[in-house]
């Protein structure tokens, strides 16, 4: 195990095999504070702070990931390739495409699409389809079921571009039947499959791009205290 990276130092400090990750740094501290138990800060670079502590008794960590395919691409691969980390769980939040989901709701990502040319790299001779690990979709969607979270699962978008100049955008996506946009997923498991570990983002709604829809920071609470619980409970 590598003792520091470029982006990871942890002077000493545990990372556990399990990371929940959240976009924002400041989402892993408040996770820290309110669910986890004899928590240790391992990173403080870049103030992408990371955690470390326990919950019900087993070890877990969870780091921010920054916004965006290129930032959770360089800490998924870091967390995954030289702290030996075996699954990263993005938590985060997604903007709705179709009808049939609505704020607050639960999204599981079984396939991340995207725009991003981070697949590239691999040179694949196609269009390969980034997937989450099979396990913890089961396991989360389980998990969903017994806390009565509204929940789906499918295709999200990990998009490039937040503002995205071509008007018919969301619709292509939409069409295909994809069930909404975020911007990370794709990267995390591209580098969960490349480097042969688990991954899985679940996400709560919390605008409805067709709808022109959105949430408060207080009312996302309560859908944000479902995903957190699915994510601390599948987390092995
Ligand atoms: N687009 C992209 N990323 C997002 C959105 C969105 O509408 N909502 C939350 N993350």
């Amino acid at each position: 195990m590598t003792k520091a990276t470029p982006h990871i130092q942890p002077n000493g400090k545990k990372i556990a095999k399990t990371v929940l990750m959240p976009g924002d740094p400041l989402r892993a501290k408040y996770i820290a504070d309110n669910y986890l138990e004899n928590v240790e800060q391992f990173n403080e670079v870049r103030n992408m702070f990371g955690y470390t502590g326990t919950y019900n008794g087993k070890e877990v960590s969870v780091m921010g990931s920054g916004m965006g395919v290129p930032s959770i691409g360089i800490y998924s691969y870091e967390l995954y390739n030289f702290f030996d980390v075996d699954t990263i769980i993005r938590i985060g939040s997604c903007g709705a495409l179709q009808e049939n989901v609505n704020l607050y709701d639960v999204i599981i990502a079984q396939g991340a699409s995207t725009n991003s040319s981070y697949v590239e790299q691999y040179n694949i001779p196609g269009h390969f389809a980034p997937l989450a690990d099979f396990e913890l979709i089961l396991k989360a969607k389980q998990k969903a079921d017994d806390i009565g979270a509204t929940t789906h699962v499918g295709n999200i978008l990990s998009s490039d571009t937040f503002y995205n100049a071509d008007p018919t955008f969301n619709e292509q996506w939409q069409r295909m039947g994809v069930l909404g946009i975020e911007m990370e997923s794709a990267a995390l498991y591209l580098n969960a499959t490349y480097a042969n570990k688990k991954a899985l983002g679940i996400f709560t709604v919390s605008d409805h791009i067709l709808r022109d829809e959105a949430t408060t920071a207080e009312e996302r609470q309560n859908s944000f205290t479902q995903m957190m619980e699915i994510a601390l409970e599948i987390a092995e």
